[in-house]
């Protein structure tokens, strides 16, 4: 007998996190370590993901592990992930989270660059193809696995493009702007989960989507003022807000859901 906490229990499980070493990917990962799972936190930046992997060991007392991979190079995901098979042995949970903010991402749609569209894509849809494409089969194999893509608020409605005047990231020092192959390749993770959900669905893989509303960290602020208030609960998000719902999906007590979007944004789609 089981109670609801275990449900969520990822004990003994092996969880992987793209972008792990990012903003919410670093939290996730502690988050599904504190549940039990053995991570790998894989990102493009080596130093960032050895340095979370080993703090995240001291903390949980669990090991996890930071494991580079370039997800818009085939041959990097395909070394990558068979250094995951060959030290783990199988695959429980793929977190789908790393995405791309290429050179030119910034810049307004009549000057936004064929390189930056390909670059943003390679990594954003053609990354969880390949992710996929690797690890997926092993899950399969075993009957067992769940695969959470991350999407955004901007893959299930438009941008309000009058919150961007005014707007500035505080450390990238530049204008915001959400631009159109964010939405394109966002709302594609959407499409992505949908196909697997069904392709992989009779085999025990279940796949959903977390689609996270925006997360304060380091707009300025008439950035966080002017989208706050298109937000029903008048705020951005924290990053934590975030977890509950990835361990949620990432482990059994979501064990009948499958193809499906959780939407995280404090309403800003509910009108
Ligand atoms: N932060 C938000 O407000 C917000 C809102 C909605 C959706 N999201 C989504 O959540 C996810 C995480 O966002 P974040 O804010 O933590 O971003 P972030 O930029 O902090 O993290 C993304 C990570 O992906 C990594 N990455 C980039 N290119 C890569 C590649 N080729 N191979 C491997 N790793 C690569 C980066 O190094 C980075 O650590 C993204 O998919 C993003 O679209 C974020």
């Amino acid at each position: 007998m089981t109670n609801a906490l275990d449900r969520f229990s990822l004990k003994d499980r092996v969880a992987v996190v793209t972008g792990g070493a990012g903003i919410l990917g670093s939290l996730y990962c502690l988050r599904l370590a504190e549940a039990g799972a053995q991570v790998v936190a894989a990102d493009i930046d080596a130093g960032r993901c050895d340095k979370l992997a080993s703090e995240i060991t001291t903390s949980t007392g669990i090991e996890a592990v930071g494991l580079s991979v370039d997800l818009s190079n085939e041959a990097s995901v395909k070394a990558w992930a068979k250094r995951i098979l060959d030290k783990y042995g199988h695959v429980d949970v793929l977190v789908n989270n790393a995405a791309t903010k290429s050179p030119g991402f910034f810049a307004p749609l009549d000057k936004f660059k064929v390189e930056d569209w390909n670059r943003v894509m390679a990594v954003n849809v053609t990354g969880i193809f390949l992710a996929v494409r690797e690890l997926g089969p092993s899950m399969a194999e075993r009957g067992k696995g769940s695969i959470v893509n991350i999407s955004s608020i901007y893959g299930v409605a438009a941008p309000d493009q009058r919150i961007y005047e005014g707007s500035w990231y505080e450390e990238l020092g530049g204008a915001i702007n959400t631009p159109l192959i964010y939405s394109a390749t966002k709302v594609a993770v959407i499409a992505m989960t949908k196909y697997l959900a069904a392709y992989w669905g009779a085999k025990g893989v279940r796949t959903n989507t977390l689609t996270p509303g925006g997360v304060s960290s380091g707009q300025n602020s008439v950035f966080a003022e002017k989208y706050s208030a298109r937000v029903p609960m008048g705020r951005m998000a924290l990053p934590e807000e975030m977890a509950g719902a990835l361990l949620f999906l990432a482990s059994d007590a979501s064990s009948y859901v499958n193809g499906q979007n959780i939407i995280v944004d404090g309403g800003l789609t509910a009108w």
